[in-house]
């Protein structure tokens, strides 16, 4: 299903057969766990506890590029594996139209991960989606372009306090704005083991902070003076728009890896506002 933020790999977050299938499908390891999707706040508190930062943050997000992470409800009906066994569920309500008409149709949460193979990059198109898993027999709603293209912020909210686990499209100085205090938690955090170092991972090396480009090199540019020399480039923003940026890095990282290509190298992007989520994504598609 399309999402304003990247493409989601659909299922009944009540049935145990459909999210088996869905860490199947993704080869993703079975620690780690899914976020859950909902119309809205009423439709999460089937499943979680609530409590007053959560409707906060979901009555200024909400719908929107913010996950909240609380404890899983005594009777949850929700099945175990979208917790990987633990006793919290990630919630989240998507803004885009098609994601949500499914929902309310279904009248019920939808697991859904980043709908790429585990540990790499996430998919912005439909046509992502389909060159991600050739050979299944998957139904894509095609919903065009994903607007945000960056994941959505994951923000531990289990005792109250707000602590992100992963940076995304909504940033800590908006969730601050709203007068909620956040942690950030500068380590990959093993209580979101989905923010593994290797990620994002393009087949090609990944250059960072790039000042020249090598021979044979791609060039992931961004602002109004890309370096020159480049086999091919692609332009993140070429007026400097850290939004424009992570609405096209998923898809520019895509297409510049390809095989005549020695490597791709990325200009350096600022430390500012989504720029702090883009930095994330682009660290774990050069770790290797
Ligand atoms: O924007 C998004 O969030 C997209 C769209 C499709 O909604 N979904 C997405 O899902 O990015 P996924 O599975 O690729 O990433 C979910 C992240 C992972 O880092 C996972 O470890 C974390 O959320 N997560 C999920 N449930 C969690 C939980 N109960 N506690 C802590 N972290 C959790
Ligand atoms: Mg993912």
């Amino acid at each position: 299903m399309p999402t304003e933020t990247v493409y989601g790999l659909a299922g009944d977050a009540c049935n145990d057969a459909a999210v088996a299938g869905i860490f199947a499908l993704k080869q993703r390891p079975q620690f780690n766990p899914l976020i859950v999707h909902v119309t809205d706040a009423a439709m999460a508190q089937r499943y979680v506890a609530w409590n007053d930062t959560a409707q906060r943050l979901s009555a200024a997000f909400w719908p929107g590029a913010l996950t909240l992470v609380l404890p899983r409800l005594a009777n949850c009906p929700l099945s175990l594996l979208v917790s990987a066994g633990g006793d919290s569920v990630a919630v989240r309500c998507p803004a885009h139209p098609i994601a949500r008409q499914l929902i309310a149709a279904f009248d019920g949460g939808i697991a859904a991960p980043s709908a790429n193979r585990s540990g790499k990059i996430s998919p912005t198109q439909a046509s992502h989606v389909r060159d991600e898993f050739p050979d299944s027999d998957l139904l894509v709603l095609d919903g065009g372009a994903s607007t945000l293209g960056i994941e959505s912020t994951v923000v531990d909210v289990c005792d109250g306090v707000a602590s992100i686990l992963r940076h995304g499209s909504i940033t800590a100085e908006e969730i601050r704005a709203i007068g909620v205090a956040v942690e950030e938690s500068a380590e990959p955090s093993s209580r979101s083991p989905g923010q593994l170092l290797s990620h994002y991972a393009p087949s090609l090396p990944v250059r960072l902070n790039a000042s020249q480009v090598n021979a044979n090199e791609a060039l992931l540019a961004f602002g109004g003076a890309p370096l020159s020399g480049a086999a091919s480039t692609l332009n993140l923003s070429p007026s400097g728009d850290v939004v424009e940026a992570a609405a096209n890095l998923f898809a520019f990282l895509r297409a510049l890896d390809r095989p005549e290509h020695a490597a791709i190298a990325v200009m350096p992007i600022p430390e500012s506002g989504v720029g702090v989520a883009i930095n994330d994504r682009l660290k774990r598609a050069a770790w290797r």
